[in-house]
């Protein structure tokens, strides 16, 4: 894992715009994992700079959202797939055909999760995979005890998550209890991952993720086995991590090629 400290969640979704940038800019078909949540906002409104400032050219890059409710159609206004064109599709020029978000209203839901599956594996993979943690270590919607093998399927969202998720909500309006997310074992095949966590909200579920055990009811753990997993946080949800000065010095020593 490589730890990434920036003062605030401005400066770190910059980091996290310029390895998106970089990555484009070296692969311009790039396979895009893209997140929703609070979290990702600010990396979106980076890659639209991006986009508009210098010209980084979304034409021929492909995108597949980590979830979606299930029940929702696709322009409810608590959507992922809303929530998605009004903080990121509708600013760049990524091709519609291109983008993938799971259906909230499949006609058959396991026959859907498997050919998002497929549609991954036949766009060649995922380059890089943008994530954000739950305050229970969920990643996408993968609650505590989700399999580290587990694909593309439906969960039932954990009461906590239904709780945090609810300001997402009109009020009297409920959160959906299921969902359909990538699995872990989907998401650990992606390239590069790359977490992001701001906020004090989120300081113990980092701890644990980057220093406890591998455990199924931390299932952001399951990173410690990636080969490339990139964790960039503010030093809000830095906190609580017993080698933050190391991280910090592993950065600010890192050697001007590898350096974002
Ligand atoms: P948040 O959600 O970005 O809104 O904090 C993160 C998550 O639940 O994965």
């Amino acid at each position: 894992m490589e730890i990434i400290i920036q003062k605030t969640a401005e400066e770190g979704s910059a980091v996290g715009g310029r390895i998106v940038a970089k990555l484009i800019q070296h692969k311009p078909t790039a396979v895009l994992g893209l997140a929703t949540g609070s979290t990702p906002l600010k990396l979106y409104r980076e890659m639209i700079k991006w986009h508009k400032e210098q010209g980084l050219d979304f034409s021929q890059v492909t995108t597949f959202n980590l979830d979606e409710y299930v029940g929702l159609s696709a322009d409810h206004y608590a959507s992922y797939s809303r929530f998605m064109n009004e903080n990121l599709f509708d600013e760049l020029n990524v091709p519609t055909q291109n983008i993938h978000i799971p259906n909230g209203l499949p006609e058959n839901l396991a026959e859907h999760c498997a050919a998002y599956e497929r549609e991954m594996v036949d766009a060649g993979g995922l380059d890089l995979q943008v994530l954000g943690i739950g305050s229970d270590g969920h990643l996408g919607f993968n609650e505590p005890t989700s399999s580290f093998a587990s694909r593309t399927r439906i969960k039932t969202l954990d009461q906590q998550t239904v709780e945090d998720n609810q300001r997402f909500f009109k009020e009297g309006e409920e959160v959906p209890r299921h969902v359909i997310t990538m699995g872990l074992g989907t998401i650990m095949e992606a390239r590069t991952c790359l977490l992001f966590a701001f906020g004090e909200g989120k300081a113990d579920a980092v701890a644990e993720m980057v220093e406890g055990s591998v455990s199924a009811m931390m299932p952001a753990s399951v990173l410690q086995f990636h080969r490339d997993a990139r964790i960039i946080l503010d030093e809000a949800a830095a906190s609580k991590l017993k080698k933050a000065d190391y991280y910090k010095w592993v950065y600010s020593n890192k050697p001007e090629w590898q350096q974002y």
